[in-house]
């Protein structure tokens, strides 16, 4: 029971609650692998990608990190091609900050590289208002510029070490063994 709250917020308090719930009971039917995997080279990247996006179901937040050049819009574009939608048309949303797709999901293809980080930064993306979209996959360049932002539900972090013409190590991790660590 809520009480002292206006109706409307009343109704935006369920809806979030439904959102969390549905986002939780995702993370218990997710099959995204988790480990560590070595990419010599960038289709190897792309694959690893398409291999995940095959098992997104909606819902899921996929933090990804890396340096420069790493290699993140490349799993992206993996990703991309898994949901149905064309691989050259995903680009770094460096200055519209958020790309949508409609695929089998909707991709929100977000890029925080320009921002400050903490919460200005999940704002500035309006974060909180694509959480609500239940058919929704986000997938977070530079994630670490959302500081300790909380996060619900399904919640994944790739970190992609290397660049240049050197192999890359890539690793996935549920986020939920280290909620209280910043995104890093
Ligand atoms: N093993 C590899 N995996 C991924 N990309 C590789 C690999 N080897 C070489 N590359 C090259 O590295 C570049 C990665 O570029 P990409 O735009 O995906 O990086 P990014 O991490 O998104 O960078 P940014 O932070 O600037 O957005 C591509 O040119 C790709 O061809
Ligand atoms: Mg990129």
């Amino acid at each position: 029971m809520l009480i002292g709250v206006h109706p409307r917020e009343s109704a935006a308090i369920f809806s979030l609650c439904m959102t969390l719930q549905r986002r939780d009971s995702s993370a218990a039917q997710s099959q995204i692998p988790t480990g560590e995997w070595i990419s010599q080279e960038a289709n190897e990247t792309f694959s690893l990608g398409q291999h995940v996006g095959a098992l997104l179901i909606g819902g899921e937040i996929l933090l990804l990190s890396g340096p420069l050049g790493a290699g993140k819009t490349v799993f992206v574009k993996g990703i991309a091609a898994a949901l149905g939608l064309d691989p050259a048309e995903v680009t770094s949303p460096t200055f519209t900050l958020v790309n949508p797709y409609s695929g089998r999901l909707t991709l929100y293809h977000i890029d925080l590289y320009r921002l400050d980080e903490g919460a200005s930064a999940a704002h500035a993306v309006d974060l909180d208002e694509l959480l609500l979209d239940e058919r929704a996959v986000l997938v977070i360049e530079w994630a670490e510029r959302l500081g300790r932002y909380p996060l619900p539900g399904s919640v994944w972090r790739i970190v992609i070490s290397g660049d240049g013409d050197y192999p890359r190590s890539i690793s996935i991790r549920p986020y939920e063994n280290d909620r209280q660590q910043e995104i890093i």
